[in-house]
């Protein structure tokens, strides 16, 4: 396993056509590096409205065949609770923009069952397929090349929201719950198994991001405590991918 070296840029780019390509390049290279070093590459998908213009320009920019799909395999960082081809489905979200457009194997493609009946043991059943798949079955946590993230305006990201049980679990990788303020159950990675990946992406775009950003990257920590995206700490590389109405708020040191 390469040595994982902890590192955290902020890149901010004036639109969000122009953050997606920032990020579309980034995940790019991640994919090309992990797959050239293992036979096979682990990430985890994003859900929302964000990432679907990144979805499909990364589904065009891998039109030339670079990113070799067929070694990547495919999880959700969170689902809501509805069946796969619902309209509000994260799976059916990233089908559409990117899954149906690029190589990747079905059997390499593993949907949240977050509409499952029994949501503990579908969430422990979902764990099971990452420590079997992504670590091997081993202890260890599973570490993800890539794991995608969004960010509500709330700080929360997957679908851990503030002052849940969700942000707080520090024993299981994958959960579900009740959130109170959705009125929704939702499936989610826990901040456990997101730490530990090899490299996180946050993309955050548009004005109703921008407070919290501000308060992400600021020095009050009263602001920030509050955040669920204040947990992100990953052991490798984090890169936040802003356009620059998110970034508005955020004092940042412009080298
Ligand atoms: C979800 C997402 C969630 C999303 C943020 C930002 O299921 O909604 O996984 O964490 O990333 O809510 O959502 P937008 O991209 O729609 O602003």
């Amino acid at each position: 396993m390469e040595e994982t070296k902890r590192s955290r840029k902020v890149l901010v780019e004036g639109s969000p056509e122009e953050a997606n390509a920032l990020a579309c390049e980034l995940i790019k290279s991640i994919l090309c590096e992990a797959t050239s070093l293992k036979s096979s590459c682990h990430i985890a998908l994003a859900g929302g409205t964000t990432p679907h213009a990144l979805y499909r320009q990364l589904a065009a920019a891998c039109a030339s065949g670079e990113v070799p799909w067929g070694n990547v395999e495919v999880f959700f960082g969170d689902e809501r609770d509805v069946p796969h081809d619902d309209v509000e489905s994260n799976y059916r979200m990233a089908q559409r923009t990117l899954l149906d457009h690029v190589p990747v194997l079905p059997s390499h493609i593993h949907p949240m069952p977050a509409d499952s009946d029994d949501l503990t043991a579908a969430a422990a059943e979902y764990e099971g397929i990452i420590r079997r798949i992504v670590a091997g079955g081993g202890e260890e946590i599973p570490r993800f090349d890539l794991i995608l993230l969004g960010m509500g305006g709330d700080g929360h990201v997957a679908s851990l929201f503030p002052a849940t049980e969700g942000a707080a679990e520090q024993d299981k990788l994958v959960t579900a719950y009740f959130v109170p303020v959705l009125g929704r159950n939702r499936m989610t990675f826990t901040f456990p198994l997101i730490n530990a990946a090899q490299n996180v992406l946050l993309l955050i775009t548009g004005e109703d991001k921008a407070e919290a950003v501000g308060a992400l990257l600021g020095d009050n920590e009263d602001a920030k405590r509050h955040l669920p995206a204040a947990q992100l700490d990953p052991e490798g590389t984090f890169l936040m991918v802003l356009d620059a109405v998110a970034a508005k708020r955020a004092r940042l040191k412009i080298p």
